[in-house]
């Protein structure tokens, strides 16, 4: 089943980048979207907003004292830093989906208000790749290789290791314009380097498809070939998400709860809407699992080995893209060069557990940040707000853009959140005070005077930190386990449109592992 058409022509945008439609009605669209269309008929489409699973806060927290607690957050540099169990990859496959599904475009003030409600999501809140596919070929012809099914590919710049050996211009980048922006469904997936490549990885993933789709049935090519391939791509990583990413980072228990038992707080009418408990606070559990630093390749590594040039951190990460760039205002991204230098390519032997490809001799796959109350010092100073003429500096820390944000919406806190769990019979465990008092900032959030009124994303954060498994506890888990599955149940290709596929065994395991082996690109650079 594809999409109904009513759901791509937005007020005021036109068809929407996430719709995925067949030529015909794309181009019809196109041409009733642009001046031709009246007010009336855009008027009878309905727009995918943000929607609310709990109640509004019933008293805002001061943004001084978010703000205090947001900076405090962030202190973790590459000396002190911690690992979890979780493979590193699964950070930026975390903000992958994220970028899949959800996209608030409000401008964030210190102390401002904004209705869930009224809030356009920019991307399909189904996990349905748009982010990658960015409306279909009729629509996005740019992201598309003449034959209207391939998606294109960049390729790097030429460079070197510390040997001064030349590494060539491999086909290993985004497709960018001249100056440098990625040509991809979402900018926003060119904000770091783990990310760009994890792009690319689906990209090609894609790709595959469609090369295995036409060796065996050359008949099949254009929209019924792309139609093929998208449909394989989506259910895959539809796969990934359920099989291998959610348990890394929920409680299974609160996903096989969901699969088995249902929606509880998910109603029927919010299908094209997008939580924004999960948008502002679950999902952003992910902030925590950034490290300060990575192994990334021979070439950028902390080993002393004679090929190496500088060790990875997460400021190079941003450098070596074009929508962070730098955080010196006015200076290029990569450093000049006209796309991404060759020596830059990701090992992936070092960003997830591969089987049958361990890392080389030596080394060992990146480890996430455990999901705790701490974020890397790095991320109170992100370049795509300091070197872009955002103003007030505590805006340029995530941790407290988080938490604004959160107010910005009037999230309940997390005690209220808790209450509501346990009410609806979910997995419950709700945190005591001397809990909350206790963690690295528990300190702080008492002194700021946030005890009684822990920030959602603070208390989700602190749930996981005091779990024995190092996921997200009841509240998290919970939020992310509904959204995700409702999502998935709802995207127009759905590895859950059966509804008796109600437990995890029912969905046959893919892994990052799989995927990244099909596309046979662990480590370009050798
Ligand atoms: C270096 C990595 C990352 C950076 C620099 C980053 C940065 C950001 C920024 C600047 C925002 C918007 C903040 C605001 O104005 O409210 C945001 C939103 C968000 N982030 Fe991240 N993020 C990263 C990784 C992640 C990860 C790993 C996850 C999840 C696993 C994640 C989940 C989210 C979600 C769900 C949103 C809300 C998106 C929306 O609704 O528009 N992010 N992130």
């Amino acid at each position: 089943m594809l999409h109904g058409v009513e759901r791509y022509v937005i007020e005021g945008e036109g068809v929407l980048e996430g719709g995925l439609l067949p030529k015909s009605a794309a181009n019809a669209l196109l041409s009733v979207a642009d001046p031709m269309m009246t007010p009336e008929k855009r008027l009878l489409a309905p727009k995918r907003t943000f929607c609310r699973l709990f109640p509004e806060a019933s008293v805002l927290p001061d943004a001084a004292a978010l703000i205090e607690l947001g900076l405090a957050m962030e202190t973790e540099d590459g000396q002190v830093a911690k690992d979890s169990s979780i493979a590193a990859g699964f950070t930026y496959f975390g903000q992958f989906v994220d970028h899949d599904i959800t996209f608030d475009q409000t401008q964030l003030t210190i102390g401002g208000e904004a209705n869930p409600n009224e809030t356009p999501n920019h991307r399909s809140p189904a996990l349905d790749l748009d982010s990658v596919y960015g409306g279909g070929p009729a629509a996005r012809p740019e992201l598309y290789e003449a034959d209207g099914a391939t998606l294109k590919i960049g390729v790097c710049a030429i460079s070197q290791d510390g040997t001064g050996a030349e590494i060539g211009a491999l086909p290993h980048d985004l497709p960018r314009r001249g100056d440098r922006v990625a040509v991809i469904g979402d900018k926003r997936n060119d904000e770091n380097l783990a990310l760009a490549q994890l792009h690319l990885a689906f990209l090609k993933f894609h790709n595959s498809f469609v090369r295995e789709f036409q060796g065996a049935t050359p008949s099949l090519t254009g929209d019924r070939l792309f139609a093929r391939a998208r449909e394989a791509t989506i259910k895959h990583y539809q796969r990934i998400v359920l099989t291998e990413f959610l348990p890394r980072v929920i409680d299974p228990n609160a996903l096989e709860f969901i699969l088995s038992h249902g929606h509880r707080f998910f109603k029927p009418e919010q299908h094209d809407h997008m939580p924004i408990e999960f948008s502002v606070a679950a999902f952003r559990m992910g902030h925590s699992m950034i490290r300060p630093t990575y192994e990334w390749n021979r070439v950028f590594t902390a080993k002393a080995t004679p090929s190496r040039l500088a060790e990875a951190t997460l400021s190079l990460l941003f450098e070596f893209t074009q929508f962070s760039g730098s955080d010196v205002p006015g200076d290029s991204p990569f450093f000049g060069a006209a796309t991404l230098p060759s020596n830059w390519i990701v090992d992936w032997r070092l960003m997830f557990d591969i089987d049958g490809a361990p890392p080389a001799a030596g080394l060992s796959v990146n480890r996430a940040r455990p999901i705790d109350t701490q974020l890397s010092l790095k991320l109170n100073k992100l370049p795509e707000f300091s070197g872009a003429g955002e103003t007030q500096p505590a805006l340029f820390s995530l941790a407290s853009r988080n938490l604004l944000r959160g107010r910005l919406v009037k999230l309940p806190n997390g005690l209220e959140v808790a209450d509501a769990i346990a009410a609806a019979g979910l997995p419950h465990n709700k945190l005591t005070e001397d809990q909350l008092r206790g963690g690295p900032h528990g300190a702080k959030l008492a002194d700021v005077g946030l005890l009684n009124n822990p920030p959602l994303w603070y208390y989700i954060l602190r749930e996981a930190e005091t779990s024995a498994f190092g996921t997200l506890g009841p509240v998290g888990s919970a939020i992310i386990a509904e959204t995700i599955v409702a999502h998935i149940r709802k995207a127009d290709v759905s590895v859950l449109e059966d509804p008796a596929i109600n437990q995890i065994q029912k969905i046959p395991r893919y892994t990052m592992s799989d995927l990244l082996n099909r596309i046979g690109d662990l480590n370009p650079i050798g």
